[in-house]
């Protein structure tokens, strides 16, 4: 398969141990922290295995009760996305998605996006990374019809909710006037989590003061993403929103590898994103990852490193060193996946995001002198979308930067990448780089695809099943029983009472 220009790659030569031969101090340290060439060749074989099975648990109707749960359905989602588009159009899917996307982006200026976990931290990371860095501080005009968006509904921090509930009270005053009016989307694949549930409440009741109970902006304006049943489809059902308007999350996807369902899509619409771009990218992804050999298979590479350095060389850490601040939320939707897919049975690597070269000033200390339980993928970008940014020369030169005047900040970067990749060599530190070409939808697609399938391929080598979050079940359990104990009244009230006043 030819591979186009924009494919991301990942390359870890670094990190494996020298020749035996080439013995040096240096060379018998990298030796114990860094992976033998002989082993990770010998993982080729169970590589295309583990591929096979992964491939075939796509068909499987009744999976055997040792897969289950089994929630494969996201490796195949953009492609036949993108076919069901092709043949039905605005009846499809995602035609929906964009149909209402496009509802909400002309009457709106806000977007409160509510939802937690993987219901949530998709979105975030398609925001991040692809929208503008000031994209809520621009004005309209420069927003060319793309609202302003916010995410709320993913904790309990009361102030933090009462301050974004408080600027869309004073700052949304005129429900007639489209450069006030605000909507919500609502995701949430089972439609009974409590801190999404609860945010939906609270916000709706404000929408109601805004918009007045006789208006019909509620139902055009509120859209819910959830899955075929649950509380927010009866709940949505109840309000008198039309079925079509709720866009469904299908069974089979699991909410952490939903990004490509209308979760992250219907956010990355509003947004104004390039949603086919993004499926295009994923979809390539899954080609690759089912037909092209280890050499040339990003997938099969990740899973396999990081898999040997967390079962065979002891780094239980996994950081991912961000070389781009705008995507520090793809390390933090990666960190969610990593560690609900295969933080199990007293295993699984800890992920870790680092931004680099921020951290460098904080974590760096540790990731090159500390522990040596740390494995470090770089997430490095080639080319950065905008004209670069000069040093330049300037009258006082106190600062000594003159001499750089003609060199760039992505010069800077490169020399930092260079100069911290050769200290962590130099230190017997392994690490390893994912290559971007580019920030864009295609290559943001891509990424997310591989990440996603590089962890059902290290669940499958570990013997760990990378879908289901039995663990999560606990806190929830708890907090409601905590919640149910106490008598549902206002707080000093609640006190008198437990004392039996
Ligand atoms: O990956 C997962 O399944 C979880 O992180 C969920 O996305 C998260 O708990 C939110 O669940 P829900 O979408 O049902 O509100």
């Amino acid at each position: 398969m030819q591979l186009p220009d924009e494919a991301i790659e990942y390359t870890f030569q670094r990190l494996l141990a020298p020749l035996p031969d080439a013995w040096t101090p240096l060379a018998e340290l990298q030796a114990q922290h860094f992976l033998s060439p002989e082993r990770v060749e010998q993982m080729r074989t169970l590589l295309n295995a583990v591929r096979g099975q992964v491939a075939a648990e796509r068909e499987l109707q009744n999976p055997p009760a040792k897969l289950q749960p089994l929630q494969a359905g996201f490796i195949d989602l953009p492609q036949k996305t993108l076919d069901a588009y092709r043949r039905k159009g605005d009846a499809s899917e995602l035609g929906r998605t964009l149909r209402v996307a496009t509802r909400l982006k002309e009457n709106t200026d806000r977007v409160v996006i509510l939802g937690i976990g993987g219901s949530y931290l998709g979105a975030k990371a398609l925001f991040d990374s692809l929208c503008h860095a000031c994209h809520n501080e621009l004005p309209a005009k420069l927003r060319m019809g793309k609202p302003r968006i916010y995410f709320d509904g993913n904790h309990l921090d009361n102030d933090a909710q009462q301050e974004l509930l408080e600027l869309l009270e004073n700052t949304c005053v005129e429900p007639e006037e489209a450069g006030e009016r605000w909507g919500i989307v609502v995701v949430s694949k089972s439609g009974g989590t409590m801190e999404t549930a609860a945010a939906y409440r609270t916000f709706r009741t404000e929408m109601q003061k805004f918009y007045g109970p006789k208006s019909d902006w509620m139902k055009k304006l509120i859209v819910p993403v959830t899955g075929p049943k649950g509380k927010l489809r009866d709940l949505a059902k109840a309000e008198g929103i039309a079925d079509e308007d709720v866009l469904t999350i299908p069974d089979d996807v699991g909410g952490r590898y939903s990004v490509f369902t209308p979760v992250g899509l219907l956010p990355a619409a509003v947004m104004g994103l390039d949603v086919r771009a993004l499926l295009l990218g994923a979809a390539a992804m899954t080609k690759r990852f089912l037909e092209e050999p280890f050499d040339r298979n990003p997938v099969l590479q990740f899973a396999a490193i990081n898999h040997l350095m967390n079962e065979e060389a002891g780094k239980k850490t996994r950081v991912m060193a961000i070389w781009n601040k705008k995507l520090e939320s793809i390390g933090f939707w990666y960190d969610q996946l990593l560690s609900e897919s295969l933080g199990k049975m007293n295993r699984g690597a800890t992920p870790i995001t680092s931004v680099y070269s921020r951290d460098l000033h904080s974590r760096g200390q540790q990731h090159q002198e500390g522990t040596r339980d740390k494995v470090i993928n770089n997430l490095i970008v080639r080319t950065a979308k905008h004209s670069p940014v000069m040093i330049g020369m300037a009258d006082r030169n106190e600062d000594d930067l003159n001499q750089f005047s003609r060199r760039s900040i992505p010069d800077v970067l490169e020399a930092a990448i260079k100069g911290t990749n050769q200290a962590y060599q130099e230190a017997a530190r392994p690490s390893a780089d994912l290559l971007l070409p580019s920030v864009s939808e295609h290559t943001v697609g891509q990424l997310m695809q591989m990440l996603m399938l590089a962890t059902v391929v290290e669940g499958r080598l570990s013997n760990i099943n990378p879908y289901g979050q039995p663990g999560v079940e606990a806190y929830k359990k708890n907090m409601m029983a905590n919640l149910k104990a106490v008598p549902n009244l206002p707080k000093g009230e609640v006190a008198d009472a437990v004392k039996g006043k």
